[in-house]
């Protein structure tokens, strides 16, 4: 691998060409990486030619120049927002000091948990959704997906480069175990739970990407806020990209729910059978599925009360969300935040210290912001005329973090007992029968412009292009 023009093969603005270091770690994990997509990055498509943007610079006309390119040859960019001048820490017990261009030796430990726990999630989302590719309902789609799966794979490269520029011979271990770990995998699984479901359907797919990949914003806004300043640059260049995954999401469930309102009116019908036979995703279903992803994924915040979320703050390694745009004192000693338990059968509200709080702050700006998609989903149902609302579950329902973890509690919030849990969780959750419906819908459609039954065509095209473009060229 030595000779390697790394400009060229690794766009980049961390002059990655003067770093003799960096150069060798890289070289050495490289092959690696390349090995993993190989194995476990998108099956069946290492010959395609897919339209995709890559960054090559942070400017606007730089991250996102669109071309068919084939995947493995994607170059998988290394970069940095720039930086600002004389940043300071505007957080936590450093306020005022200048922010850090090196890892203090005091917080190396935490720091590198939190960039090793960013960098998993990011391979792990290609692992989950690794065979989707064989079931796209169109080329679009297809795109849509490898688009997001060479993204996720940049996402770790940019992991990758923090733990190789700053934490030495750990930091090289770290990354080699961000491509040991699979997702799903019984003896060396993925860190967080989320990313060890499987991903087996389009829907799922749809609404990972709208559920899940907005914790991965959320998680980046926090950390683009860091004292540590190449992280908090690094996480700010990678939130421009998430905004695509996030839109895929969104219009892809809004495409969903589009074709299932046409056809109970062409059908006169809200019978699921009836839709069913007719091939399209009744809303009920939808509904079950935006309750699990909405669920699994506010756990990934952690647990409501964290003494490792106090010291993350406090020590200024990890902000709120839109930290600077807050106007209380950014210490937080003293302030006090709402929690919820169940106490006799009730749910209840306690004030705890905030600063214990702060994976629940996270977790409530995130529930606010993915409401926001939830409404304009109705506004599909609504235009069609159809008496139907869809809503995100309450924030104790099908909890497994934290203190309303395993506690019986309906998408409306009541405490239920077990029996009543297991009798309605049908209604509640995907059954296996919603899901081996789903799952018979998918079949892989490959003309340009044609799409599956189950899913009406996007209003336009990727980069301008038609809706019909060949997105995606078989060879
Ligand atoms: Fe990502
Ligand atoms: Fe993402």
């Amino acid at each position: 691998m030595s000779g390697i023009n790394y400009s060229e093969k690794i766009p980049n603005n961390v002059n990655l060409s003067e770093d003799r270091t960096l150069q060798r770690a890289l070289e050495h994990w490289q092959p690696n990486y390349l090995q993993w997509w190989n194995d476990m990055g998108p099956d069946g498509s290492q010959n395609f030619d897919v339209y995709l943007r890559t960054a090559v610079s942070v400017d606007p006309q730089g991250w996102a120049q669109f071309g068919h390119v084939k995947m493995p040859d994607y170059r998988w960019g290394i970069f940095l927002n720039p930086g600002e001048q004389d940043r300071k820490i505007h957080f936590g017990d450093h306020i005022g000091e200048a922010a850090w261009q090196d890892v203090p030796g005091e917080h190396r430990a935490n720091l590198r948990r939190i960039i090793v726990t960013q960098g998993d999630t990011e391979p792990a989302s290609v692992e989950q959704q690794r065979h989707l590719g064989l079931t796209a309902p169109s080329q679009y789609d297809l795109r849509n997906l490898f688009q997001v799966n060479v993204e996720e794979g940049r996402h770790l490269w940019a992991m990758v480069y923090l733990l190789h520029k700053y934490f030495g011979k750990d930091g090289r271990e770290e990354a080699e175990g961000l491509l040991e770990r699979n997702s799903g995998n019984a003896d060396n699984p993925r860190i967080l739970q989320a990313f060890n479901e499987k991903t087996p359907d389009w829907l799922s797919f749809f609404m990972f990407t709208y559920f899940t990949d907005r914790d991965g914003k959320f998680q980046l806004c926090a950390l683009a806020e860091s004292a540590f300043d190449p992280l908090a640059r690094t996480t700010k260049f990678m939130l421009t990209e998430e905004a695509h995954h996030m839109f895929v999401g969104e219009s892809g469930v809004s495409r969903t729910i589009q074709r299932t309102v046409d056809v109970m009116n062409q059908l006169k019908t809200d019978d699921v059978a009836k839709l069913r036979a007719a091939g399209v995703i009744d809303l009920p279903t939808i509904q079950r599925y935006i309750n699990f992803h909405f669920s699994v994924t506010i756990d990934l915040f952690g647990a409501d009360q964290s003494s490792n979320a106090a010291t993350f703050y406090s020590s200024g390694l990890k902000g709120r969300y839109e930290e600077g745009k807050r106007t209380d004192d950014h210490v937080l000693k003293g302030n006090s935040y709402k929690i919820l338990s169940v106490e006799d059968g009730k749910l209840v509200e306690k004030e705890v210290p905030m600063l214990n709080a702060l994976n629940e702050v996270l977790r409530d700006d995130y529930i606010t912001d993915s409401k926001g998609g939830i409404e304009r989903w109705n506004r599909v149902i609504e235009k069609a005329g159809i008496p139907f609302k869809l809503t995100a579950p309450h924030k104790a329902f099908h909890r497994n973090i934290g203190s309303l973890s395993g506690a019986k509690i309906t998408p409306e919030g009541r405490v239920v007992s077990e029996a009543e849990w297991n009798a309605k969780v049908g209604e509640w959750l995907p059954t296996n029968e919603d899901r081996a419906y789903v799952a018979s819908l998918m079949g892989r459609v490959v003309e340009p412009g044609k799409f599956a039954n189950w899913i009406a065509p996007p209003v336009m095209g990727i980069n301008r292009q038609p809706v019909d473009f060949d997105y995606v060229r078989f060879n």
